[in-house]
C-alpha cells in the first residue's frame, strides 16, 4: 500500500525566535512545491506562534514537541493540547525517548497525552523504541510490543485515524550510528503486525510509520526504498535548512 511519506523536523531545545524565522526564510524556498510528501517543523514552544505566522500558506506544517495531557489547570511549565490547537499546531510528537529516559514519562501518560490530542484533532506522533542494552538482550520487539500496547490501549482505530508511529531505536539517537535499512525495516514491519492484531489489517495498513535515529541526507534514500518505511522524524540533520531540505527532498 502507498502510503503518503511524512519527513518531520524535530528541533528538540534548539533555537531562538529570531534563529526560526531566519530557518524557515532560508528553508521555505528549497521546499516549495514538494507537494508528494508531507513536512513538519517542531520547533520548541516558545517559536511555535511565530512559526506559525511564518509558515502561513505554505506546504510546511507545525509539530510540538510534547505536551500535557490536561486542558488548563495547575501544572506549572507545562503546556495544553488545547493551547497548541489555539496556535495552528498539526502534529504533536508524544513519548520521544528524551521525554521516556530523561523526564520519565511512562507509557500511561503517553495514553494520556494521545487520548488529550486527540480531543483537538492534533495528529499524535507516538515514539517508541528500544535501549541498546534492550537490542543486545534479544528484546526489541517485546519492547515495541509493549510501547504499543499500553500507548494506545482503549483507543479503537477510527479514534487513530490519523496515527503516526516514530520507531526510533534510543542507540541511534544522535550518536551518528543509524540503524540499517534491514533492522528499520524489521522493526517496521513488526510495529505493523502489532497493529493489525491490536486493530485490524487495513488500519494498520494506512498507519505512516517513520524511522528515527541519525537519519542524514546520505541515508535516507536507502531508509526510504524499504517497503514499511513511511517517513523520517530527524533531530540534528533538521537543524541546518539546506541539510533538512536534501532529506525532505529525497529521491527527486
Ligand atoms: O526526534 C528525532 C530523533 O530523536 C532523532 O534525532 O536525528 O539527532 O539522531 P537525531
Amino acid at each position: 500500500m502507498k502510503r503518503r511519506p511524512l519527513i518531520a523536523g524535530n528541533w528538540k531545545m534548539h533555537k531562538t525566535v529570531p534563529e526560526t524565522l531566519a530557518y524557515i526564510e532560508a528553508f521555505k524556498p528549497l521546499v516549495a512545491g514538494v507537494e508528494d510528501r508531507d513536512i513538519m517543523l517542531a520547533p520548541p514552544f516558545t517559536s511555535l506562534d511565530a512559526a506559525e505566522r511564518a509558515l502561513e500558506g505554505t506546504n510546511i506544517k507545525l509539530g510540538a514537541q510534547n505536551c500535557h495531557w490536561a486542558d488548563e489547570g495547575a501544572f506549572t511549565g507545562e503546556i495544553s493540547p488545547k493551547m497548541l490547537a489555539d496556535i495552528g499546531v498539526t502534529y504533536v510528537i508524544i513519548g520521544h525517548s528524551e521525554r521516556r529516559h530523561i523526564f520519565g514519562e511512562t507509557d500511561e501518560m503517553i495514553r494520556k497525552k494521545i487520548e488529550a490530542v486527540l480531543k483537538y484533532e492534533l495528529v499524535p506522533i507516538i515514539c517508541i523504541g528500544e535501549t541498546l542494552e534492550e537490542r543486545e538482550e534479544g528484546k526489541t520487539l517485546k519492547v515495541l510490543e509493549t510501547q504499543l500496547k499500553e500507548g494506545l490501549q482503549g483507543f479503537s482505530s477510527s479514534d487513530l485515524k490519523d496515527l503516526v508511529v516514530a520507531y526510533e531505536p534510543v542507540w541511534a539517537i544522535g550518536t551518528g550510528k543509524t540503524a540499517t535499512p534491514e533492522q528499520a525495516e524489521e522493526a517496521h514491519a513488526f510495529v505493523r503486525k502489532i497493529l493489525a492484531e491490536m486493530f485490524n489489517q487495513e488500519f494498520a495498513d494506512g498507519v505512516r510509520i517513520l524511522y528515527g535515529g541519525s537519519v542524514k541526507p546520505e541515508n535516507v534514500v536507502g531508509l526510504m526504498a524499504r517497503p514499511n518505511i513511511d517517513g523520517a522524524l530527524v533531530g540534528g540533520a533538521s537543524l541546518k535548512p539546506d541539510t533538512f531540505a536534501k532529506i525532505v527532498c529525497f529521491g527527486r
